[in-house]
């Protein structure tokens, strides 16, 4: 049997073979080992212990090591694990796509079950793709997007991302040319102005005949600068998609589970896409699952033209484990009063946080549901600043200007209070 490595071993061989997200393999930044993590606390080799703010990148919603989700995926593993999904299917699956038909926009009720986030960004692609060359619509083949947008990192979700800030300046000989509408401006709570919508409806005016679908972050963009906007934009944004002929794909991979305040961020707006793609909390963070649902349109279009068929189909789909840990989740935030939950957390994200408005260094606080956002005005030194958050107990990884809070939802207010003091104290001792 293999030893385990000892905490040294692990570093070295971090160091000198293992890439991480963003990063260079000759000029890292410290990666910190966590050896456990349990409720909201993450432990690492030295036994240090660090209070959660970021959710495993937004995943984790119900903390880690849960026993509600612990004890759905040991049951699982006695049952199976994974079975090709290619004509056979299972019960966690069915149990799963039914609920997600069940709790999602009005009218989506088609499933197709991937891997992870970007995955369902490209199947929610070549869906809109195959809806329209399935009525020999083949002039439909680009996508409308917004600057500050994320959607992805595989080549085409690559191609509805930001063109700036996006990595188009790597692959702009690769990546398909795609339509880019200027980021919505109107803050959550601004009243509604027409000129809002400007860009956007010139842009269909010009370019509808060539355009599949337009793709869109509801309510908030995340990756692309943690910016919410006004519900009244997704509303005109529906409008237009229909009188321009044109499929409204909803990318709720950081938004959906509740992160906003409301179940799915459609919801702030009470809009349904015709295409919704889902992930991050799906599992609460255990496995890499993602979802792409559609209206029964759509389905039947791409089944009855062309191929007759959709064409996608990962080795992974519908991973039972995932799935029941999937089931597990939701079944586990659907019982709880999770909406008070979230008005507890923005509540005190908002009492703790604002006063950093007044800090010469910070450009703008801003919260929305379970999201607390402090924008800098300088770009933030990421190594140096994680250092002094990981000497405060914390754990908050800040990206470009923004630092920001996520944490799982059964976060108590003793440590976001941690979270929050924290970030106040390491902005005054850094800036
Ligand atoms: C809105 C949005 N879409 C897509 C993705 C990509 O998801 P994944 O990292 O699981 O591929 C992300 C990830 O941050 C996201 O925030």
């Amino acid at each position: 049997m293999t030893k385990p490595l000892t905490p040294e071993q692990v570093a070295i061989i971090d160091k000198n073979h293992i890439w991480h997200p963003y990063s260079s393999l000759t000029k890292p930044i410290p990666a910190y080992q966590v050896v456990s993590a349990s409720g909201v606390r993450l432990k690492l080799s030295d036994g240090t212990e660090l209070i959660d703010g970021m959710s495993s990148w937004w995943s984790a919603i119900h903390g880690y090591n849960h026993p509600a989700l612990n004890k759905a995926l040991i049951d699982q593993i006695g049952k199976v694990s994974h079975v090709m999904f290619g004509g056979i299917t299972h019960e966690p699956a069915a149990t799963l796509c039914k609920t997600l038909v069940d709790i999602t926009p009005d009218g989506l009720d088609k499933v197709f079950l991937s891997d992870s986030g970007s995955v369902s960004v490209e199947v929610a692609l070549k869906m809109a793709l195959q809806f329209w060359s399935s009525q020999e619509r083949f002039e439909k083949s680009r996508f409308l997007s917004f600057k500050k947008g994320y959607h992805g990192d595989t080549l085409g979700a690559m191609s509805v991302c930001d063109p700036v800030n996006g990595m188009h300046s790597l692959f702009n000989h690769t990546l398909d040319k795609q339509i880019f509408a200027e980021a919505p401006i109107c803050g959550f709570h601004d009243a509604w102005e027409d000129r809002y919508i400007y860009d956007v409806k010139s842009k269909l005016e010009a370019n509808s005949q060539n355009i599949a679908a337009v793709i869109i972050e509801p309510v908030m963009q995340g990756a692309g600068g943690l910016n919410f906007y006004s519900p009244f934009y997704m509303q005109e944004i529906r409008k237009l998609c229909d009188s321009y002929d044109v499929l409204l794909i909803a990318d709720e991979i950081a938004t959906g589970f509740g992160r906003t305040g409301k179940l799915f961020a459609c919801e702030w707006s009470d809009t349904s896409p015709d295409i919704l793609c889902l992930g991050k909390a799906l599992t609460g963070g255990y496995m890499t699952l993602a979802a792409t649902l559609c209206t029964s349109k759509i389905s039947n279009t791409i089944c009855s033209g062309g191929s007759g068929v959709f064409m996608h189909g990962p080795t992974y789909m519908g991973n039972p484990l995932a799935c029941s840990v999937a089931n597990a989740s939701i079944d586990l935030l659907l019982d709880t009063d999770w909406q008070t939950t979230i008005k507890r957390i923005n509540t005190q994200l908002k009492d703790q946080l604002s006063g950093l408005d007044e800090h010469r260094s910070v450009k703008d606080v801003r919260c929305l549901g379970a999201i607390g956002v402090v924008e800098m005005f300088e770009k933030i030194d990421v190594g140096k600043i994680q250092k002094e958050f990981v000497s405060e107990g914390i754990w908050i990884r800040p990206f470009d200007k923004r630092i920001y809070l996520m944490p799982p939802y059964n976060i108590s207010s003793e440590d976001l209070k941690k979270l929050t003091n924290g970030i106040i104290k390491v902005i005054n001792r850094l800036y």
